[in-house]
């Protein structure tokens, strides 16, 4: 079965076509970070318009890769929230119309559950359920416990800043520019993480909640402190990798905690953005015991925003609910962050 993913929740147009939840025919994503990297940051009407002239020609670069025609295509899936309403709209509004003209069945999906299938997407084989799935992005932190197919417990929540969103806000403290979390890998890469002992947030105990709006204040105060001295290399070296120690090391030992909660889990999932930080790969690669799969995105593309993902959780859900499944002419947006 072949599904037709649409993502605009952000500054990403994408498009993909994915083949019985997996298989990846092909996956457009017209980026807008050159456009956002002179502001610091999104700004949602910049991103919206961007949206407006990219959605067609990615559609159509779309369906050409992956060699298919409109009747070729089984369902369509479309991100319907949470993300900026104006950037949201685009999508849904264009899988709507595409549906009710083309009659084609169309699933709306939320942009975590996106994000949880980026895993499956090049992989043949069927996970191990139950597995914990760790989702780190620019707008939400979550531990999610999978039972099966469309069967989610939320474990732990964003209670303030997501991870990505410091990494983006530290990054432009520091003068590194816009996304933030490639930025500060990179240069910490060069730095000492121990150079500065920034505040490991862990909430209550045994929370499995995150907060990751005090230590980017941490910085800002730690940066303020030295404003007689010059923000060398490798001082900015130093405070990044020093950061991005204080976040990893919650991510993965929240992680731990909840795995040894669960002892019944099979596999660990790693998901988002953030997924792509080398440094939290290794970390969780070090804590977790030898017979547990790890999995994290096959391809750097589908850690970041992309429309393969969407089309992957399409498929699931077209699988477990067919009968929910028919063409739709309004798909309204959703900023809520529900993961139904
Ligand atoms: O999933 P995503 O594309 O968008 C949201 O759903 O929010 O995630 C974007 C976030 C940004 O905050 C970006 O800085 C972060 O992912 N990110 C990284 C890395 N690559 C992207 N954070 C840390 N290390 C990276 N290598
Ligand atoms: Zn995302």
């Amino acid at each position: 079965m072949k599904i037709l993913g649409i993502e605009t929740s952000c500054d990403e147009t994408a498009a993909a076509v994915v083949e019985d939840g997996w298989k990846v025919l092909s996956n457009v994503i017209a980026s807008q970070i050159d456009l956002h990297a002179k502001t610091g940051g999104v700004v949602p009407e910049v991103a919206a318009r961007e949206h407006v002239l990219k959605m067609i020609p990615v559609l159509e670069e779309c369906l050409s890769d992956a060699g298919c025609e409109w009747s070729d295509i089984d369902a369509l899936a479309v991100t319907k929230g949470p993300g900026l309403i104006s950037s949201l709209i685009i999508g849904t509004e264009t899988a709507s119309v595409i549906s009710y003209v083309k009659n084609i069945p169309l699933i709306p999906v939320q942009h975590i559950l996106g994000h949880i299938y980026s895993n499956w997407l090049d992989r043949e084989e069927e996970v191990d359920f139950p597995i914990i799935i760790l989702t780190v992005s620019g707008g939400h932190n979550e531990l999610i416990l999978m039972r099966a197919h469309y069967n989610f417990e939320v474990l732990g929540d964003t209670r303030d800043d997501a991870a990505g969103e410091a990494f983006d806000k530290v990054a432009r403290i520091l003068g590194l520019g816009y996304p933030g979390g490639p930025a500060i890998s990179k240069i910490a890469e060069k730095g000492d993480s121990d150079a500065v002992d920034f505040p490991r947030i862990w909430l209550d105990k045994g929370s499995l909640d995150f907060s990751f709006s005090g230590l980017k204040t941490a910085v800002l105060t730690k940066v303020k402190s030295l404003e007689n001295f010059e923000l060398s290399e490798k001082l900015k070296a130093d405070l990044a990798a020093s950061f991005q120690e204080a976040v990893v090391e919650v991510l993965a030992g929240k992680l731990l905690i909840a795995f040894e909660r669960y002892p019944e889990v099979k596999e660990l999932h790693l998901a988002g953005g953030v997924s792509a930080n080398n440094r939290l790969r290794e970390a969780i690669t070090e804590k977790i015991p030898e017979h547990i799969k790890f999995k994290y995105p096959r391809s750097l593309r589908y850690c970041t925003d992309n429309a393969a993902m969407i089309a992957s959780a399409g498929f699931f859900f077209y699988k477990i609910h067919p009968d929910l499944v028919k063409p739709q002419r309004n798909i309204i947006p959703q900023s809520s962050f529900e993961i139904y």
